[in-house]
């Protein structure tokens, strides 16, 4: 880090504060010691200036619309590489060679099984519970049966369940799924690769073998790679904060999918396939765009914008062409991708979305890949959630490796009552 200052002067303050230079991407000014000098915070409600931490991992040039994987563009990685690879990349830095690729996969394989007992978790859920709430459970519950890797000052435990935890999801997100239509779960099988095994325990059935077919295993493992991390977004935020009071990783981690939920997060796929599906029409276009743009309306074109990309979402444009390959591949004849295709044409002209560089992100496509393959929109942020569980679990290691980070407490500017006499009830 370049180490530079820049001063702060006015109301009777003027200090200098340490500005620091990453690789690329925008400086930042250490204001950590700005409160005890001066008394003052600094406000910053939504993070939308606030660089919470330094991290190695992911780079966003939101302008740009670049995506960098430890500096390698996620373009690149989905034409050549594989969601193992991917992982192996964001935990430990650097892409794997031949057996260190081997051995990873090999690790990850052998830790795909649940403990047996955790099957009762799922029985007790109503059979139409959101497969989100039941990640949410089922992964906070996983503390309780794996005591030998909560201790997290121990690298070995953390890297165990680093590896358990991106082993487990396909099995508890298929198990889910499972649960949902009342059918038997099926364990992992150890010939099959992550997406293909995910597949194999989600759409097959015990008494028959499930043939996994390679465009939608493909298909899966892009939607994986792309998916696996986005640099401090909300849910990774919520698992370093989580994660910054010592709690075990499996308890983070289910903080991660609670806040990854959300329809402004990765609950905007299901929410957009939804949104594609209520305008059924490219006819009714126009009038959606209108409500998109009415300030009086809360209504937003779902897919659209991001809080960091203020250009195309590199990711939207990889699955925009997967979503033709495995529409062909399963010849599913849908409205869908022409109203999505149209949609995206007229924002993408529309002055209003112009101005604001609204963009289609990642949702966009991902949505109508996973409704052809079958799933049903309540499994969307469920994959999402599983994808991410690598990012999260990497920047989480980062976070209890750094010696520079305590405890996450923001402070506030505080607008309520000052200090009153308290009122007894029979005057109030
Ligand atoms: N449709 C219509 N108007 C929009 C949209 C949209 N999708 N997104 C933003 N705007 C407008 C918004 O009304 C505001 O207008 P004004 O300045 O006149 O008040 C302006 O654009 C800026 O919006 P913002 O909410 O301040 O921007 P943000 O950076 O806080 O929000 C966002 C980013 C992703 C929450 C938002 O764009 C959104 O709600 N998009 C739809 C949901 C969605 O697709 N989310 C998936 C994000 S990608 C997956 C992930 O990484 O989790």
């Amino acid at each position: 880090m370049t180490e530079n200052t820049m001063r702060l002067s006015g109301d009777g303050l003027d200090i200098e504060l340490p500005v620091y230079e990453g690789s690329v991407g925008p400086k930042v000014i250490d204001v950590r010691h700005l409160y005890g000098e001066t008394g003052y915070f600094t406000y910053d409600p939504g993070y939308k200036s606030t660089a919470s931490c330094e991290s190695s991992i992911t780079y966003i040039d939101g302008e740009a619309g670049i995506l960098l994987y430890r500096g390698y563009p996620i373009e690149e990685l989905a034409d050549n590489s594989d969601f193992m690879e991917v992982c192996y990349l964001l935990l430990f830095g650097e892409l794997p060679n031949r057996a260190e690729k081997e051995k990873f996969i090999h690790d990850i394989t052998y830790h795909t099984m649940l403990h047996e007992q955790l099957k009762n978790f799922f029985n007790g859920f109503r059979r139409d519970a959101h497969p989100m709430a039941i990640m949410v459970g089922v992964v906070g519950a996983l503390a309780a049966f794996y005591h030998d890797s909560t201790d997290i000052s121990d690298p070995h435990q953390r890297m165990v369940a680093s590896y358990r935890l991106i082993a487990k999801m396909p099995t508890i997100a298929a198990m889910a799924y499972k649960y949902s239509l009342g059918q038997p779960f099926l364990y992992p099988r150890n010939d099959c690769s992550y997406a293909g095994n995910f597949l194999r325990m989600t759409f097959g059935v015990p008494c028959e073998d499930y043939q996994i077919n390679p465009i939608l295993e493909q298909a899966m493992d892009l939607i994986f790679m792309l998916h696996a991390d986005h640099e401090q977004n909300a849910s990774t935020s919520t698992v370093r904060l989580a994660g910054s009071s010592g709690a075990n990783p499996f308890a983070c981690i289910a903080a991660g999918i609670a806040c990854l939920w959300g329809p402004a997060h990765g609950g905007a796929n299901e929410a957009c396939l939804k949104m594609l599906q209520e305008i059924g029409t490219v006819d009714s276009i126009p009038q959606f765009i209108e409500r998109a743009k009415d300030k009086n309306d809360p209504f937003r074109l779902m897919g659209f914008g991001h809080r960091v990309y203020k250009n195309f979402d590199p990711r939207a444009k990889v699955l925009r062409k997967m979503a033709h390959k495995v529409l062909a591949e399963l010849g599913v004849e849908t409205p869908l991708l022409e109203v999505a295709m149209e949609l995206e044409a007229i924002a993408r002209s529309d002055e209003y979305f112009i101005e604001k560089k609204l963009y289609p992100n990642v949702d966009f496509y991902s949505g109508i890949i996973l409704n052809a393959m079958g799933f049903p929109t309540t499994m969307f942020t469920v994959l999402f959630a599983l994808a991410r569980t690598s990012g999260w679990i990497a920047q989480w290691e980062e976070m209890i490796e750094d010696p520079t980070q305590g405890i996450g407490r923001p402070r506030q500017l505080y607008k309520g009552a000052k200090k009153r006499e308290f009122v007894p009830i029979g005057r109030r």
